[in-house]
């Protein structure tokens, strides 16, 4: 039998999708900024494997003499992402919804059969919460990186007024390189979290734009003794 299970509260999904673009759109204007001093690679003395970003980069996506412009934006936009992630914590932290997020002690065992399980090395379901460790990890290191952005942002944004800051962060050099880092730590979990969302499958995605999933529950056995099965319009927190 199908039953409705509330997932993801409402004011969750509001933080999580007005996120999403905010951050894109920070990314992106980002960009227009680092393009007018380009200094980033992977590579050692003069062997360069990969240069962040090559020339034919920012033309094809028309991004170069744009640093006015991303200053603009990114300095816009830095307020409106402080305040959602701000609001998103202190929700978390007063509704209890901590407890599905933060890793316990058994969350790093936990991620590596989540790594197995979807290698297919390891056969059996994974555990029926709301959050598996692997995820536990997962968002909780991404948030934990969103307020790693702010505090590395300012360090660059006001390198003298918050010169306590920056000087804490390693130094204006050290803090951009870290500013950096952390976006490229964006790119790669956004790959791997849309593969996961399309992995888990409609029900799971629906979920975190409605609030609710539908799960089967064994229909109970029709003797009068028996408990009455819950509803199809039963309502229940995982
Ligand atoms: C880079 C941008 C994104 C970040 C930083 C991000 C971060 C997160 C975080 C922290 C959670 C856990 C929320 C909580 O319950 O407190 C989450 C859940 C989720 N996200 Fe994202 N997200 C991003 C983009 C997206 C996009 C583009 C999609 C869909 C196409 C998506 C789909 C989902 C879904 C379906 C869940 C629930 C997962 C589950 O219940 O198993 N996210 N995301």
């Amino acid at each position: 039998m199908k039953v409705v299970v509330e997932k993801h509260p409402l004011a969750i999904r509001w933080f999580h999708w007005l996120n999403f673009p905010v951050l894109a759109l920070m990314i992106w204007s980002g960009l227009w900024i680092y393009w007018a001093n380009d200094v980033y690679r992977l590579g050692w003395g003069r062997t360069t494997l990969l240069k962040f970003f090559p020339q034919s980069f920012y033309a094809a996506f028309h991004m170069d003499h744009k640093l006015a412009q991303g200053m603009s934006w990114h300095f816009v936009l830095m307020w409106v992402f402080a305040l959602n992630g701000l609001l998103y914590v202190l929700y978390t932290a007063l509704s209890g919804e901590w407890r599905y997020l933060l890793p316990t002690r058994r969350s790093f065992r936990e991620a590596w059969q989540v790594v197995l399980h979807d290698v297919g090395l390891r056969k059996e379901p994974l555990p029926p919460r709301k959050f598996n460790g692997a995820q536990q990890l997962a968002y909780t290191t991404v948030i934990l990186m969103g307020a790693g952005s702010l505090l590395t942002g300012l360090a660059i944004y006001k390198p003298t007024q918050l010169g306590w800051l920056t000087t804490a962060l390693g130094g204006y050099e050290w803090a951009r390189a870290e500013h950096f880092a952390l976006t490229i730590g964006y790119v790669l979990f956004f790959l791997v979290h849309i593969a996961q969302v399309v992995r888990a499958g409609w029900n799971n995605f629906r979920a975190m734009v409605a609030g609710f999933e539908i799960q089967d529950v064994p229909t109970a056995p029709t003797e009068t003794t028996a408990p009455a099965a819950p509803s199809a319009a039963t309502a229940v927190r995982p």
